[in-house]
């Protein structure tokens, strides 16, 4: 049986109407004293999305910011576990992830997503559904052959073996974000290098305050 979770717009229910509420996002964007947004971290399997994704957290909770982190693999083991990896499965992974996110920001938090998210088209519906600058691509730029050489859950190898199909980058194509808000290479720097690039952006454009030693080098 094939598999079809999308509903276009036609299909909304006509009867359902939305119910504004008093407590809205300004107001709550106000009480938390941030400006929320989406981290979108997009890259293949073992580029380090989770991990930098992981120290962008602890740095931002280490400075009073409320945030929310979104992990492909751990998302899998409950809201999307009844999703493979076959193009419509990660279509609608992505979709859900797009929802969800867009849920987070209305409540005020600065939120991390860490999914492979190959699609372009997909990445470009989850940022449909927020504001412009809400929404901030992190491309984690780490070249195949390093990722496959890392391969710590030994996947790659999985894959190459012919045990795992339309496994990013090997039978399974990844597109790579053209304009990238923020793009990382964790071959090149290091973790915390990597997050600081991150943090010391979200200070720059105001999503959330510095303080006197951000800029002293
Ligand atoms: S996505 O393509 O739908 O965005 P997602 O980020 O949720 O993928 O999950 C990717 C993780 O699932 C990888 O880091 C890897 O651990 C695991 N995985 C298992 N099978 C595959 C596969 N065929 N392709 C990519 N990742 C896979």
């Amino acid at each position: 049986m094939s598999k079809t979770y999308i509903k276009d717009s036609h299909e909304t229910n006509e009867d359902i109407v939305w119910h504004s509420q008093n407590v809205t996002k300004k107001k709550r964007e106000t009480l938390l004293n941030q400006k929320p947004c989406i981290l979108w971290f997009t890259g293949l399997s073992g580029s380090g999305k989770s991990t930098v994704a992981n120290a962008v957290e602890v740095e931002l909770f280490n400075r009073g910011v409320k945030t929310y982190l979104l992990d492909g693999d751990n998302v899998r083991h409950g809201l999307n576990k009844d999703l493979g990896f076959s193009e419509i499965d990660r279509i609608e992974n992505i979709r859900r992830i797009g929802e969800v996110s867009n849920l987070f920001v209305d409540s005020g938090l600065i939120v991390l997503t860490a999914f492979i998210s190959p699609f372009k088209s997909d990445r470009q519906i989850a940022k449909s559904l927020v504001k412009y600058d809400e929404f901030i691509e992190v491309y984690v730029n780490t070249p195949l052959e390093v990722c496959e050489s890392r391969d710590p859950k030994g996947l790659y190898q999985k894959a190459r073996n012919g045990d795992i199909k339309n496994f990013t980058g090997i039978d399974s194509p990844y597109e790579a974000p053209v304009e990238p808000q923020i793009e990382i290479k964790t071959d090149k720097n290091n973790i915390q290098q990597c997050a600081d690039i991150v943090v010391n952006y979200l200070i720059k454009y105001g999503y959330v305050k510095g303080n006197e030693n951000d800029y002293a080098i």
